[in-house]
């Protein structure tokens, strides 16, 4: 049985996430973009995975370098999130950020909760998204605040009251 589009969408906007952005480096280019859909695979080894749509730059450079970090964001990085998910000036979402590298060369943002540098294990083909695992190869904390959430379709705060 086919699901309708709108019920399949209107179902996963019910499904509250954090929100990161998946950097990626090969040779001299870098980018990233906002990601929500990452998720914890395994602790040994450790293992993330992230899924990137088929149609995203990103992907292209996560393929040629081999290497993806995911920087978990803060609820003050919102502009952050809207930067790097918009098309307007894709190629200047780095402009005045002052990243890092770690291992693997994927940049390592300024700000975040917490990034993990990885090496992509396997990727898998999925419809119109490919899911990259990734093998973290370092962890870089930042500074503890309270996460950026999503949730049907806006930027939401936690609050303990809730
Ligand atoms: C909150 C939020 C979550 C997103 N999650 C994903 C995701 O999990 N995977 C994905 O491929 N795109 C996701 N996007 C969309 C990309 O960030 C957006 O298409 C971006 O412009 C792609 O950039 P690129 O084509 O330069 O790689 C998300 C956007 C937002 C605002």
């Amino acid at each position: 049985m086919n699901v309708a589009a709108d019920a399949f969408r209107s179902a996963l906007r019910r499904w509250a996430s954090g929100v990161s952005i998946v950097t990626s480096r090969a040779g001299d280019t870098v980018h990233g973009m906002t990601v929500s859909a990452f998720s914890s695979v395994s602790l040994d080894p450790p293992l993330v995975l992230v899924c990137a749509d088929k149609a995203s730059n990103t992907l292209s450079v996560i393929d040629a370098g081999g290497v993806f970090a995911v920087n978990l964001l803060g609820a003050r990085q919102q502009a952050l999130s809207n930067l790097f998910a918009s098309k307007d000036d894709e190629d200047r979402r780095f402009e005045g950020l002052d990243w890092s590298a770690a291992v693997t060369g994927s940049p390592i943002l300024p700000g975040a909760l917490a990034s993990l540098d990885c090496r992509v294990e396997p990727a898998h083909d999925a419809g119109d998204h490919v899911i990259y695992v990734g093998r973290v190869e370092a962890v870089v904390e930042g500074e503890g605040e309270a996460p950026l959430v999503y949730y049907a379709g806006a930027y939401r705060s936690l609050s303990e009251a809730d």
